[in-house]
Parts: C-alpha cells; sequence; structure tokens
C-alpha cells in the first residue's frame, strides 16, 4: 500500500525516482508526487490521480534535480485523494520534504500540540505532522535529518515508512520503518530506497532489509542504519534473483495477461529442486525441525483475500494426507477472538507480500502464544517471513497486477508440498506414495498450459456477459473455495456483484436469489475421484437450471454427464481432485479479467485496491 522510491546518485534523479513510482504504481494509485532539490532548494510536483497526471504536471514545467529525490503513489487512508492530500508534504519553510506509507495513529495528538505551537497544516493527512516534526527537530539538531528522523520516530505510533530530504543536507535522503515495508538498493556510486525492490531492479539487484524500528541514512557513497536511538543496527544484505525483465509486461497489454501465462513456469519453478537424489521431500528454507513438526497437533492458516482461498484449499490436502485437525481463518479475525493456540499449534500464513499488515499481527499473536510459525510467502525479505519460524518462498516472481493469479496457484503448490512434508517427517505415507503425488504436481504446467490454450470460449463467454448485474459460483469440497476466488476475481476487476456458495448450500436460502437468465458459474469435481460428490453437483445444476439459471459449468474433459445441463460447458484436464484447484482457477481468472476488459477497467489497477495491504 502506498509506493515509496528514494535515491541519491549521479544519475537524473527525477527520472529515476518517476521510473521508480511507475513500478510501484501497482501499490497505490490515487495521486501521485516527488520532491527533488534543485539547485540546492526544495522542490515538490504532487497530483491526484494515477501516476500519469504526475508525468504530465512534470512536462508542463521541467526542472532539474541535483541528484537526490523521493516520490510516492498513494492509497488513502487519511484525507481524500486531492492534490493538496498527495505526498510528498512539505513543513511551513519548505525545507523538509516527506513522504509515508502507513497510519498514524497519534496523529491527531501530535497535530493539535503543533497547532497550539503555531503549526499551519494545509493537508487533512495524518503524514503532514511529521514534516512540520522534522522540521522542529532539525533546528534542534543543527540541520542533522539523521538525527531529526531518529528523534520523531519515537514519538510516532502506528505503523509507517518515511523517507525524506531536506535542504540542510542536499546529499542525503533519510528513512525510518516501523511495521511497513522498505527495502534499501545498493548501487554502484549511488544508492536507492522503495517499498519493494521492483523500483530500483533496472539499476541494482543487491537489497538490504530493514528490520523493525531502524533509520537508513543514504548518501551516494554510503548507507548508514541505526535503530531510533543511534545505535548501529543488524541488516541482511541479499541478491534479487529476478531481473527488470521479470517485471515489465514483455508485450503483453496488462501484467495480469503476462502473469496468467506465466503460471505454468511459475508452478515449475516453485517446484524446482524440492526433492532430493534420495527421493525424499526437503524443504530446505522452512527451518523448522522434522522432530518439531512431528510434535503438532493443530494447525491454523491465517491468510487474506485470494490467500485465505488457498488455505481453505490447503486445508482438504494436509487434512486428508496427515490428520492433523486443520483450521482456516482470515486473519483480520483471527487475534480478536482469543484462538486456542499453544506450542503444539504450527500456524501457517499465507501471504504473497508478506506485508499484510492483518497476517502480520495474526503471525506476531501466535508467536505471543508459543505457537511455532511458518510462512508460505514470494516475496523475499518481506516481514513475514523474517517474523515466522520458518518460510517456504513460492517462486512466481514479481506479481505486479492487482489481483492474484499465479501467486495463487503457487501458493497452492507450497501448501501441497507443506502438506506432504508433514505426512513424511511424521511417516504417515512411504516414499513412494509421496512420490506419486509430487509426480502429478510436476504434470500440473502441462495441465495448465493446456488450459490456457483452450480459454478462447472463455474469453467470449465473459464479453457476452458484460452487462450482467450478478454472477454466482458453485463448488463442492476443493471446488468451493475455487469458487470463491472466482466471485473475488470478478468482484475486485469488473466491479460486480459476485458470490459463491457451497452447492449443497443452496437449497437452504440462495437458490432463491435464481431468477431467469441468472449465470450460475459451477464448479464441477472430478467423477473419479470424489463420485459422490459429483452426482450431487450435477443434481445442484439441473435444480439450479429448472429455475432459469443461465449455467456455466467447469467440468473436467469427457464429462458428458453435465452437457445437458450446461449452457457453456468449460472442460478442464482431468487431475487428482486435490490437485483440481490448479486447473479450474484459470478459466476464473480468464474470465474475470476479460469481462472487466469488456467494461473498459484497468485490470492491473482496479479502482479503491491496492497489491500490498498494510494497514489494518
Ligand atoms: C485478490 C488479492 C487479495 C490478496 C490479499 C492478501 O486478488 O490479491 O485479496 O490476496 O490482499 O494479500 P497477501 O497475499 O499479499 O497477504
Amino acid at each position: 500500500m502506498c509506493g515509496i522510491v528514494g535515491y541519491v546518485g549521479p544519475k537524473p534523479a527525477l527520472e529515476v525516482v518517476v521510473e521508480g513510482l511507475a513500478r510501484l504504481e501497482y501499490r497505490g494509485y490515487d495521486s501521485a508526487g516527488v520532491a527533488v532539490l534543485s539547485d540546492g532548494k526544495l522542490q515538490t510536483e504532487k497530483r491526484a490521480g494515477k501516476l500519469a497526471n504526475l508525468r504530465a504536471a512534470l512536462q508542463a514545467n521541467p526542472r532539474s534535480a541535483d541528484g537526490i529525490g523521493i516520490g510516492h503513489t498513494r492509497w488513502a487512508t487519511h484525507g481524500a485523494p486531492t492534490d493538496g492530500n498527495a505526498h510528498p508534504h512539505v513543513d511551513e519553510m519548505n525545507r523538509v520534504a516527506v513522504v509515508h506509507n502507513g497510519i498514524i495513529e497519534n496523529f491527531a495528538q501530535l497535530r493539535m500540540e503543533l497547532e497550539e505551537r503555531g503549526c499551519k497544516f494545509r493537508s487533512e493527512t495524518d503524514t503532514e505532522v511529521v514534516a512540520h516534526m522534522l522540521s522542529e527537530q532539525l533546528t534542534e539538531h543543527n540541520g542533522d535529518l539523521g538525527a531529526a528522523m531518529r528523534s520523531v520516530c519515537r514519538r510516532l505510533e502506528g505503523a509507517f515508512t518515511l523517507v525524506a530530504i531536506s535542504e540542510d543536507d542536499p546529499g542525503l535522503v533519510v528513512a525510518a520503518r516501523r511495521n511497513s515495508p522498505l527495502v534499501v538498493g545498493r548501487g554502484n556510486g549511488e544508492n536507492f530506497l522503495a517499498s519493494d525492490v521492483a523500483a530500483f531492479i533496472a539499476h541494482t539487484r543487491d537489497a538490504i532489509e530493514l528490520g523493525q524500528d531502524q533509520v537508513v541514512e543514504l548518501r551516494a557513497d554510503s548507507i548508514t542504519i541505526t535503530d531510533y536511538d543511534g545505535a548501529p543496527a543488524q541488516v541482511r544484505e541479499y541478491h534479487v534473483d529476478w531481473d527488470a525483465s521479470a517485471a515489465e509486461k514483455g508485450g503483453y497489454d496488462y501484467f495480469m495477461l503476462k502473469e496468467i501465462a506465466e503460471q505454468p513456469r511459475a508452478i515449475a519453478d516453485t517446484l524446482l529442486g524440492r526433492v532430493a537424489v534420495d527421493g525424499t521431500l526437503t524443504l530446505d528454507e522452512m527451518r523448522l525441525a522434522p522432530e518439531e513438526l512431528r510434535q503438532i497437533s493443530k494447525i491454523v492458516i491465517v491468510a487474506c483475500g485470494s490467500s485465505y482461498h488457498a488455505g481453505l484449499i490447503a486445508k482438504y490436502a494436509i487434512e486428508h494426507w496427515c490428520r492433523i485437525p486443520c483450521e482456516v481463518e482470515v486473519a483480520s479475525e483471527f487475534r480478536y477472538r482469543d484462538p486456542i493456540l499453544d506450542p503444539q499449534t504450527l500456524v501457517i500464513a499465507i501471504s504473497q507480500s508478506g506485508e499484510s499488515m492483518d497476517t502480520l499481527m495474526a503471525v506476531r499473536y501466535a508467536r505471543e502464544q508459543q505457537s511455532r510459525v511458518l510462512a508460505i510467502c514470494n516475496v523475499n525479505g518481506s516481514t513475514i517471513p523474517r517474523e515466522s519460524d520458518g518460510v517456504l518462498y513460492t517462486h512466481a516472481g514479481p506479481e505486479v497486477g492487482v489481483a492474484a493469479t499465479k501467486t495463487f496457484l503457487t501458493q497452492l503448490v507450497a501448501c501441497y508440498l507443506v502438506g506432504l512434508y508433514l505426512a513424511q517427517v511424521r511417516g504417515l505415507k512411504f516414499g513412494d506414495e509421496i512420490n506419486a503425488i509430487i509426480g502429478q504436481l510436476a504434470r500440473m504446467p502441462e495441465q495448465v498450459e493446456k488450459v490456457l490454450n483452450t480459454v478462447q470460449p472463455v474469453r467470449d463467454l465473459a464479453r457476452s456477459l458484460a452487462e450482467a448485474k450478478t454472477v454466482l459460483f458453485l463448488g463442492r469440497h476443493v471446488g468451493y473455495p475455487v469458487a470463491m476466488e472466482g466471485a473475488l476475481k470478478l468482484k475486485e476487476l469488473a466491479y460486480m456483484h459476485a458470490e459463491a456458495f457451497a452447492a449443497g448450500e443452496l437449497k437452504h436460502g440462495p437458490i432463491a436469489l435464481i431468477e431467469d437468465g441468472l449465470p450460475v458459474v459451477v464448479v464441477v469435481p472430478s467423477r473419479e475421484g470424489r463420485s459422490v460428490l459429483h452426482d450431487k453437483i450435477v443434481s445442484n445444476i439441473q435444480e439450479i437450471r429448472a429455475r432459469g439459471a443461465r449455467t456455466i459449468v467447469i467440468a473436467e474433459e469427457g464429462d458428458e454427464s453435465v452437457r445437458p445441463y450446461s449452457d457453456t460447458l468449460i472442460e478442464i484436464p482431468a487431475v487428482p481432485t486435490l490437485l483440481q484447484p490448479l486447473v479450474a482457477t484459470v478459466p476464473l481468472q480468464v474470465f474475470a479479467c476479460e469481462l472487466a476488459l469488456a467494461k473498459g477497467n484497468d485490470v492491473d489497477q482496479p479502482r479503491n485496491l491496492a497489491k500490498s495491504v498494510t494497514v489494518e
């Protein structure tokens, strides 16, 4: 949420910063702004709306920059997305500029204190208090921006990443973080700061992960990191294993289209290197000893949005393979209901970004209760894996489109791997049984590719439904969370009412919604694996069709039993029941994407959303 960039070095700072913002625009796009020093003087430009508006303003009023700059793309929390509320914010003397991601919870108190001292505010944001406080502290600390930042941070409550520059020290960018992401890019004679590495990956792949409550002072030739009291801080340096081309559209009109197409590769990469020469499953990064995993008596999966849906699917696989009770809970609800946790509970936190505040708070809560926490995450160096006892990275590469696609499928793969690993270390499955399932997983990239090659009818169908007001989704067993995922994609991309139900629940109420012509998507379980479920859902399809629904049926190829009741039949490859979500989700992604495009929506940046939700 909110993208932040900082640069110091010999390159044209304004260009570097705006280019970085373009790569971070998926984090927030309500407004954008930059601050640079031009001949030693602080200059800012900011505009409501997408980055294009800021670019136009900069073009209309060109300026030079002295090799230092900061920038911001906003997802509004305090104050509407207007020019005035856009970041950067400056103090009354226009001496210091600051950008911010997060929420300063005690801002009302701080604002009151500043106003009592005669300070005049120009915006409704919580961020502006920081600009004024930094200005006061700069005076107090003789223009030392690092000392001023440390002093200000000690007074702030809440979650924040702050990045500031000041006229007092024109070669210095200072940043601070608490509960909000910030990475440093180490260049050669230049350095970078950003909410995530995508912003500077075109310049350097050497990154430094900042810890909690740390302040970094960045000059072209030095990086100094301290805690809020000025003591040197411990950090972790790492090399990013993907390059700038991975975060570009590569010939596609939208990142989402590219990311859907990348799914076979993403699945294959997530499976890579997981099986040792002796055939055993090895999850090296997991950091949880087999002995600890043998003690586990319960699993609780916490996650949000699509990651939550991945967790719901994981429950079926984990309980079936491991016979360990597994609960799945929306992270934002978890810690507020006093859940029963103990050292024998394994909490699995699923988060693409590794930064979702709701999930992070659930992780912290679980660790306070002495539970072991395993993160499933796509972003190396992000907060959730750092604060967990172990991690399993999905290797989907950067996902720029706001809607989760390839990361969702790779989360499923990671969950399957965790389930199989637990079964292995607990002696519940023989090596050949595990290998058989790994072999089935290894064939999934090919099966997903097959779906991608046959989705044109789904596109045509989606375009024909552009005027529909509501679409319902039905599923059973693992098909139910798949239906939920399909409904979520449609809501967020096409801004349509979409709802998913467990097909068996239909007769307990929702069937009253069915009316003539209402599109209902039904995910049909495999005939072979779960024939009872299959037959029941065929009856459900007949029930809704009898009441006028337009049935859109996703079923295994060759499943002739559903054809007579399908207004549209979407065939997917026959795969083992528990793995079916990997193929069944894909047409739903394409459906939502195409329908949204037909409505003229921006599928990479749907309204009101942000990729990484760093506020609770
Ligand atoms: C939906 C979507 C969101 C995220 C959710 C969790 O397409 O992308 O629902 O799944 O915000 O985000 P992470 O996985 O980063 O914690």
